[in-house]
């Protein structure tokens, strides 16, 4: 077994901070991931808290602050669960960075998403108990890790607006996949925000504010932002660039693996596609000469609103060296972009350009 309980072929970009992402394969076999092959993204030491003595903080712009144990917020408020993926905003940099270099970030290949059940309270529900004012426009997370790369360093904090904090979607979950939420991936519980980038999704969550402006934590107010391709290097200050929420539009393969060498003939090829907030996947295409034709791939079931669709399809490869193509589109009509040229930004967010696996067949 590897760090933190993970399968022992985890990518490992990092050990201390612990980021790792799992091999195609590992994503391929169920919409759900396992827990020991979920990535985990890290920007400080893993947290070991005690569930017994975790407490719940809710302040802010609300009529009364609450403080609940574990016990509380599962007694006082309706469990729900729901499948839902994450994907981190560097998902795919790998791609950007063979563009250009991106010094200082990890290089993520394909696997910087995964898809759990979710199980705890809708976040809704608890702002509704503290009485939320309607002057709230942001609800904040704070968690206690500290990151040392943050600028001054400090613990891990984000927001939400909201419109989003208010959806029935977003948990204070305490389990995946109907386990005690491991220590890396928030124990005792963490924040899912469907459809966002998974840095809005605050793991060891211990105090949620209601307020009139966005988190000014770090992670908010100068990281997961796109900047311009041309924006210098001490561009990333508070405000700059777009803050990132709902997740672009993105898909990859998950079978074959890159690299891989295949026999001529009828060859599956399948992968995910993931579109985030209100938008579905509507279609993938495949192609095997650089996307002059291109065949529809099947979807499986969409099991959930904020889950990846896995999809596949049956090509006939012969021998030689194949590049294989995928796109997928969304339910607004949107397809993904070409090329990463047009995608490179300085800290390497938003890799969704189409998706390339070179294998040779022999
Ligand atoms: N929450 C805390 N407290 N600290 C973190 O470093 N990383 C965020 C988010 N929540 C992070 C966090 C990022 S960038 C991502 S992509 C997701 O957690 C990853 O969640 P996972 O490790 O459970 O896959």
């Amino acid at each position: 077994m590897g760090l933190w309980a993970k399968r022992d072929d985890m990518v490992v970009h990092e050990a201390d901070p612990y980021n790792a992402e799992p091999p195609r394969g590992a994503l391929a076999d169920g919409v759900l991931t396992p827990a020991d092959a979920f990535y985990s993204r890290n920007h400080g030491p893993i947290p070991l808290l005690d569930a017994s003595t975790w407490r719940l903080t809710v302040d802010g712009l609300v009529e009364h602050e609450l403080s609940l144990s574990l016990a509380e917020l599962q007694d006082r408020f309706e469990p729900r669960s729901l499948v839902a993926t994450l994907q981190c905003a560097g998902n795919r940099r790998a791609g950007l960075i063979e563009v250009r270099d991106i010094p200082g970030e990890h290089p993520w290949g394909p696997c910087a998403t995964s898809t759990a059940e979710w199980t705890g309270v809708a976040l809704a529900d608890v702002l509704t108990a503290a009485g939320m004012g309607s002057d709230a426009q942001h609800v904040a997370f704070s968690a206690p890790d500290v990151a040392p790369l943050a600028d001054p360093v400090q613990p891990y904090g984000s927001s939400v607006p909201v419109r989003k904090a208010v959806s029935a979607e977003v948990l204070l979950a305490w389990a995946m996949n109907g386990q005690p939420l491991p220590p890396a991936h928030g124990a005792p519980v963490r924040v899912v925000v469907p459809g966002y980038i998974g840095a809005r999704s605050v793991k060891w969550v211990d105090r949620v504010t209601a307020q009139r402006e966005p988190s000014d934590s770090y992670f908010q107010a100068t990281a997961y932002r796109l900047l311009p391709a041309d924006a210098g290097p001490d561009a990333a200050v508070p405000g700059a660039g777009l803050s990132l929420g709902a997740v672009a539009l993105n898909a990859d393969f998950l079978r074959p693996d890159e690299g891989a060498t295949l026999p001529p003939g009828l060859t599956e090829v399948t992968g995910y596609a993931f579109a985030g907030d209100d938008r579905g996947i509507a279609r993938v295409d495949v192609s095997v000469d650089g996307g002059r034709n291109w065949v529809q791939a099947d979807l499986d079931e969409q099991v959930s609103p904020w889950a990846w669709r896995h999809w596949r399809t049956t090509l006939d490869l012969t021998v030689g060296p194949v590049e294989v193509t995928a796109r997928a589109w969304d339910t607004s009509a949107a397809a993904q972009p070409e090329s990463p040229e047009h995608l490179w930004n300085p800290k390497g967010y938003v890799n969704n350009s189409w998706a390339r696996i070179h294998v040779t067949v022999r």
